[in-house]
């Protein structure tokens, strides 16, 4: 049986190896969340504890969306949101090889915050900061996009989002198109689709190309393929249908899509990073109200 006490003081680093109580358990989290997002007002559960986030790569909804839940708790937020700014990526200490590891960084870090949420450029970073950090270390997306890249918390507001929509996840049929089928966020919610019964789903991923050789074959007239999701291209489709997306927009998804009755990108979805993020605070910290 999960209860609260089995978030405290962990990582969240992947779902690999997440049951499906945990979580359900995070989604009921969330859900005591809500009030205070939607009343845009404060408590102060979280008023004495400190987040690190420290994002190495861009991030527009992640990073804001956890300073934001952390802001809404009452708690306060330090770190960098480009990594030029830190010892790590100091461009001078990089030209001579010495960027700060991240060992000293995490044990830095530890000494000034009680979490910390990194978006790390390299595949497996935040795991190696997890290894040496005091405090519990969440994963805000890792890597250029390799085998082994995750982003867990998107992955949890995206199945979150679904079970709010549907009320289950058991049973659903999900088609994963395009980039998002193939990225981190990706890799993530399908280690959370296989945790709940008969969930189909059926991915169909651009075979990413390389640049120049995408050059080469449009000289020839060839192309690459890519599919575009158009609001015409969704006539007739059933009213149960839900169109996701973990943004930022690519080619993948037409601008006359926001206007159908399908999309949830750019709201619940969205929508939803806050309270679930504030679930997850809560719970690493210790802190989470009893479900
Ligand atoms: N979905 C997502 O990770 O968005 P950002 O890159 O803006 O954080």
């Amino acid at each position: 049986l999960v209860d609260a006490r089995d978030f405290e003081g962990q990582d969240i680093l992947s779902l690999y190896d997440w049951s499906r109580e945990k979580i359900e358990y995070t989604f009921k989290v969330a859900e005591k969340m809500e009030p205070i997002v939607l009343s845009r007002t404060r408590s102060q559960l979280l008023a004495d504890k400190v987040l690190a986030a420290c994002f190495y790569t861009p991030s527009t909804r992640t990073r804001t969306s956890f300073q934001s839940a952390m802001t809404r708790l009452g708690g306060s937020v330090i770190g960098w949101e480009a990594g030029a700014s830190s010892r790590a990526r100091d461009v001078a200490r990089l030209a001579t090889g010495e960027g700060e590891s991240d060992k000293d960084t995490a044990i830095m870090l530890s000494h000034y915050a009680d979490v910390i949420a990194v978006r790390h450029d390299r595949t497996g970073g935040p795991r190696e900061m997890a290894r040496w950090a005091t405090i519990p270390v969440i994963n805000c997306a890792d890597g250029p996009n390799e085998a082994l890249s995750e982003h867990p918390t998107q992955a949890l507001l995206d199945l979150y989002t679904i079970k709010k929509e549907f009320g289950r996840i058991d049973g659903l049929k999900i088609l994963s198109l395009g980039s998002q089928a193939s990225i981190r966020g990706g890799h993530s919610i399908s280690f959370g689709y296989a945790k709940f019964k008969n969930v189909k789903e059926y991915i169909c991923a651009e075979k990413p190309l390389q640049p120049e050789h995408e050059k080469r074959l449009e000289e020839l007239g060839g192309g690459s393929g890519k599919y575009q999701l158009t609001a015409s291209k969704l006539k007739g489709c059933k009213d149960s249908l839900i169109i996701m997306h973990q943004l930022p927009r690519g080619e993948g998804i037409s601008t006359d899509v926001d206007e159908t009755k399908y999309a949830r990108y750019l709201w619940q979805e969205a929508w939803n990073g806050v309270p679930m993020r504030m679930g997850l605070l809560s719970l690493v910290l210790g802190r989470a109200p009893p479900v």
